[in-house]
């Protein structure tokens, strides 16, 4: 079987968020008290996946490597790309083509935040023969892609903001595709809205008979981030999460030590550089106590 690499593509306008956004990219914004980049690393991370390429605008990019750095001190690769303009999420596979090389590919977007047990996306990536996306209930389908489903699970259509859906499925931002992706993105003809569509990659696979829907069930919060107020109730969430069970979501320095991506060692080295700050108390009390496995 081929290695996963994972694409955290966190680039766009952001100009629904502005005038937050005139002072730093979107995905850098806090949810409660992290940047929210954060949290789709910590997915990704948590999936076992440790080669990452994290694609921004060319005048976000350098925050994020200074945020981030090569993910060396997590145990992880990270690896950056220009998005020349928001052409579309697809071309994340064309500017990631060479990092992706002959590997199938998690693409997750930098705004997509996931809390429950990963257990979809880990069996996801280790059953994946052509595309697996995946199906989230919402109250609002037309603001999303959207998938029809048969009764059996396989997927009649796919469709992108539809004004009437067709089921009350949207397509979370987090999608596992075999290599071919490379070549279909290649092929791709930009849509309406003039971008490279990322649910015209789905229907192709659609087309092929290889795209797989898997549901997420209720133990799974997908949060979304668009808008101020989706961003407020994401950081509410995170907090009322974080306080009650006194646990840290997304702590990349706790995930990279439960998944034994560091050493006990590397992770002393690791949260001694860390400014004095709850973080870096919560960090200290994660070496101090035991705390069982991470989700
Ligand atoms: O959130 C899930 C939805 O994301 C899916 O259900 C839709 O099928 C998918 O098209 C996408 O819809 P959005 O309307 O939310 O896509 P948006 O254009 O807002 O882009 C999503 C994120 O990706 C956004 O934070 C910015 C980033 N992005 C987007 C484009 C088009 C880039 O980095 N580069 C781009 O070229």
């Amino acid at each position: 079987m081929t290695a996963t690499k994972a694409i955290i593509l966190a680039g766009g306008s952001g100009t629904r968020l502005y005038p937050l956004t005139a002072v730093i990219s979107k995905q850098l914004q806090p949810v409660y008290d992290k940047p929210m980049i954060y949290y789709p690393l910590a997915t990704v991370m948590l999936a076992g996946i440790k080669d990452i390429l994290i694609i921004s605008t060319p005048h976000d990019l350098p925050h994020f490597e200074s945020v981030l750095g090569n993910g060396n001190q997590w145990g992880i690769n990270i690896e950056y790309k220009a998005q020349a303009a928001p052409k579309g999420i697809a071309e994340a596979f064309i500017y990631g083509k060479e990092f992706i090389g002959n590997n199938q590919v998690c693409l997750i977007l930098g705004d997509n935040l996931f809390y429950g047990k990963l257990d979809f996306l880990r069996k996801a990536l280790q059953s994946n023969t052509g595309a697996t996306i995946f199906g989230y209930q919402v109250h609002d389908p037309e603001r999303y892609g959207v998938v029809e489903l048969h009764p059996d699970g396989t997927v009649i259509s796919i469709e992108e903001k539809p004004k009437h859906p067709k089921s009350r499925y949207a397509i979370p931002g987090l999608y596992v595709f075999n290599n071919d992706v490379i070549s279909i993105a290649e092929n791709l003809e930009p849509g309406p809205r003039g971008e490279l569509e990322i649910t015209d990659v789905q229907k192709q696979y659609l087309q092929q008979g290889k795209l797989r829907v898997e549901l997420m069930g209720r133990g799974i919060a997908w949060l979304d981030t668009g808008t101020p107020e989706s961003l407020l109730e994401a950081s509410q969430f995170i907090h009322a999460v974080e306080k009650r069970q006194n646990l840290k979501i997304a702590c990349l320095e706790e995930i990279a030590l439960q998944m034994n991506y560091i050493t006990a060692e590397d992770y002393n080295q690791c949260i001694q550089r860390l400014p004095k700050s709850s973080y870096r108390e919560y960090c200290e009390r994660v070496a101090q106590e035991f705390i069982p496995q991470y989700d």
